[in-house]
């Protein structure tokens, strides 16, 4: 049978190895070390089965509203999607011409580049510096350096692998003069130190869409729901494109009880910063450089006795999983997620062992 060309040459997104042993200390992925709420389990045991019967409410209209009221804007600048890496994929159908690019900042969320391929067309990544750089000129020239007219700029923030965060006043100048839209994603906001939500719904901003994940600060990773703010006619253009029935009855339900316990969340997210803190603090005693991060995870590079990937490698065989993305930006480092203060103990033991 015949593949598209360019799906031919494909190079697949690789996630974040799902290790099936309960033994694992998995520092992989930026899951949340924490449960749910418990208002989630009460969601599931009561739920009508006579729903599954039925397919799922298309508009997911009553999560949509909750999310409208809480950001202080109106429904119809909402979008829920089959977690956030389905926003991604759609904003990359919805906004980019044939022969328009994705662009992002390089190093980011490895995920942007392989949309482009899948979408078959350019991407360009651009490191921080010389993007504000680009843009900090009264004309841009930003647009030299592209191979095509970027039409759709993947901002994530705070980003991936980095953890590094941008002022909201610098993202907000930089859309002011990008031609095309501007997603910022905000999978880890819930982490720092403020958020981009102002300028999603601030009725001047034409261009500007903010995304957000239950996978990370709601512990929702497994239910895969994400949604996002923006201009109506973005986010009308973003129902055009998806599947009629992109979040299930089940997800939506469950979101719904996860977002409403604000309490809870904000217990996990302080939880989640205090450990983070403890984690920074006891790798830099031991040599390690680590720069700040407003995620749940650090970037961290071992002192220089030693390689990244060996460190990683060690620690896999004693059963204590982080990320390692080889690559010139990044294969000295190694993401690891903030677990609970007992899984971050056995990683630090573990690195005292090696
Ligand atoms: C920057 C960024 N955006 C989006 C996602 C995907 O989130 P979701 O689980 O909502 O698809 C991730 C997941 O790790 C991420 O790191």
């Amino acid at each position: 049978m015949r593949t598209a060309k360019h799906i031919e040459l494909l190079e697949a997104y690789v996630p974040g190895e799902q290790p099936k042993s309960r033994d694992v200390v998995k520092l992989n992925t930026n899951e949340n070390p924490y449960p749910p709420t418990p208002k989630c389990a009460e969601v599931l045991a009561s739920f009508n089965l006579d729903q599954l019967r039925r397919y799922p409410d298309p508009e997911f209209v009553t999560l949509r509203k909750a999310i409208a009221k809480r950001f202080g804007t109106g429904p119809e600048r909402v979008f829920v999607g089959n977690g956030s890496d389905e926003i991604l994929s759609l904003a990359a159908r919805a906004f980019v011409e044939n022969d328009e690019c994705i662009a992002s900042l390089d190093p980011s969320y490895s995920l942007y580049k392989t949309l482009a391929a899948i979408r078959d067309v350019k991407w360009v990544g651009l490191p921080l510096a010389s993007l504000l750089l680009a843009y900090s000129s009264r004309r841009s020239t930003l647009s030299a350096r592209l191979p095509q007219k970027a039409s759709l700029f993947l901002w994530a923030n705070p980003n991936a692998p980095t953890g590094a965060w941008t002022e909201p006043a610098t993202i907000s100048s930089f859309a002011h003069k990008f031609p095309g839209v501007v997603l910022v994603d905000e999978a880890y906001a819930d982490f720092a130190k403020g958020n981009c939500m102002g300028l999603a719904i601030a009725p001047r901003n034409k261009n500007v869409i903010v995304m957000r994940t239950f996978s990370k600060s709601y512990s929702l990773a497994g239910l895969r729901v994400g949604f996002c703010i923006g201009p109506s006619d973005l986010i009308e253009a973003l129902y055009k494109v998806k599947d009629s029935y992109n979040v299930d009855a089940v997800a939506q339900a469950v979101a719904l009880a996860a977002f409403n316990d604000r309490i809870y969340h904000a217990k996990t997210v302080a939880a989640v910063k205090k450990t983070r803190a403890a984690l920074i603090h006891e790798l830099r005693r031991r040599g390690w450089d680590v720069p700040d991060s407003e995620a749940n995870f650090v970037f961290a590079k071992p002192p220089l006795t030693t390689t990244a990937e060996e460190v990683f490698e060690g620690l896999r065989r004693r059963m204590v999983f982080v990320r390692y993305f080889p690559g010139p930006q990044t294969g000295d480092r190694l993401r690891i997620t903030v677990g609970t203060p007992s899984e971050v103990k056995r990683l630090l033991n573990t690195l005292d062992t090696m």
